[in-house]
């Protein structure tokens, strides 16, 4: 499987640090080697839509609202993303289930609603510190991730799945390999168990990626990518990741 790198911008960036940025990227970027995408702030993705036209660097927003329209005031339907040239949409980030409540469910709903629209929900699940120290990781993942299943059952395979564990989430501190790796193969065969095409569905890893241990965890047999956040708004930084993927 085509490996994947994603930037998380999260929210930084402006139109002119974006330029610089996405610039720097398309000159060091070589077709074909990964799939790269930028998740960026939803104010910036008819920018990057014009800066992005006809480069293989694909776009992507940070969440999508759940509903296909109407009153909801602040939210963004996948609709919207796609006509900005959306590929990919982050559901379930930690930041959003940890700051706006999301639950199991909502997240669920959010990446049948980005599946509608044929926008590749990029689904994330992960533990935090007090949850793998109470030794819950695997029933925390499994849990976030059966939501998901319950809900897109029949069209699993369209979705990328990321594991983020919420400790190593812009700490410095990345899972090991092996840590990583372990948790990626409970979610690769719970996969398994809910669809005959798992084995086209990319687990990606993320939390403290940088071109220093990118190599190592993406060697892993059950990763098939990284989620960058900090090290994605440096052009050289991410650009390094992306060679680690090639
Ligand atoms: P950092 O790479 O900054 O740890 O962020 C990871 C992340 O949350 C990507 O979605």
């Amino acid at each position: 499987m085509k490996k994947r790198i994603f930037g998380n911008w999260k929210m930084n960036g402006s139109l002119a640090a974006n330029a610089a940025l996405v610039d720097a990227l398309a000159q060091g970027v070589h077709v074909g080697a990964c799939e790269i995408a930028v998740c960026a702030p939803a104010p910036y993705l008819a920018q990057l839509q014009s800066l992005l036209d006809g480069s293989s660097i694909a776009i992507g927003a940070q969440d999508v609202s759940a509903h296909a329209d109407g009153a909801f005031t602040g939210e963004i339907s996948a609709a919207m993303l796609r006509d900005f040239g959306v590929r990919y949409v982050l559901v379930g980030h930690s930041e959003r289930r940890q700051y706006h409540a999301e639950s199991d469910e909502l997240v669920a709903r959010k990446a049948q609603a980005a599946l509608v629209c044929g926008i590749t929900p990029v689904v994330c699940v992960g533990e935090t510190l007090a949850q793998r120290e109470a030794g819950e990781t695997e029933a925390v993942v499994r849990r976030q991730l059966a939501a998901v299943v319950q809900v897109n059952g029949h069209c699993l395979s369209e979705i990328v799945l990321a594991y983020e564990p919420v400790w190593a989430i812009g700490t410095g501190r990345t899972a090991t390999p092996e840590q990583a790796q372990a948790v990626h193969a409970v979610l690769r065969a719970q996969l398994l168990a809910a669809t005959t095409s798992a084995g086209r569905i990319p687990i990606l890893y993320g939390g403290s990626m940088n071109a220093a241990n990118a190599a190592e965890l993406l060697a892993q047999p059950d990763i098939d990518g990284g989620l960058v956040g900090g090290a994605s708004l440096k052009a050289a930084d991410f650009l390094r990741i992306v060679a680690c993927a090639q």
